[in-house]
């Protein structure tokens, strides 16, 4: 089967899926591949991520991805949250097809796109260098599944 029990158990029934009025933090990212985009929306208390929520115009796996990346999220530190990788999020679903390794990448970048509008509404230090500035060539030189996702389709 092409896809993980958990993957499908994550699209269909996705957590945390839906939209945050109160959000602190509202991170909007698009995938440069698919032309899909990844909303996602945190609650913040004493730097802790109390509440998550996404929505997407993604595919099945930005939705696994998506879903699964914010129960990874929810109740943990800021700085636990901006370490988390595609690559662990993809793992933790028991792997994706090669082809649909990118529409995880919308996963981690919105949690980071979220993070950082949470830091620049509280304007709350940070070094620049972690979150995606929509420059790939950048990443390219990071350790994630970035260039990976999208250099092996095709
Ligand atoms: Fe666009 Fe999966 S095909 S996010």
């Amino acid at each position: 089967m092409l896809y993980s029990k958990e993957v499908m158990d994550h699209f269909e029934n996705p957590r945390n899926i839906g939209k945050m009025a109160d959000a602190d933090g509202i991170g909007e990212v698009g995938n440069a591949k698919c032309g899909d985009i990844m909303k996602m929306y945190i609650k913040v208390e004493n730097d802790i991520i109390v509440d998550v929520k996404f929505n997407t115009f993604g595919c099945g796996s930005a939705i696994a991805t998506s879903s699964m990346a914010t129960e990874m999220i929810k109740g943990k530190p800021i700085s636990e949250a901006l370490e988390l990788s595609n690559k662990a999020v993809v793992e933790a679903l028991g792997g994706l097809p090669p082809a649909k390794l990118h529409c995880s990448v919308l996963a981690e970048e919105a949690v980071k796109a979220a993070i950082k509008d949470y830091y620049d509404k509280n304007g709350i230090a940070y070094d620049a260098e972690q979150f995606c500035d929509g420059n790939c060539a950048a990443c390219h030189a990071h350790d994630h599944e970035h260039a990976h996702g999208h250099a092996e389709e095709e």
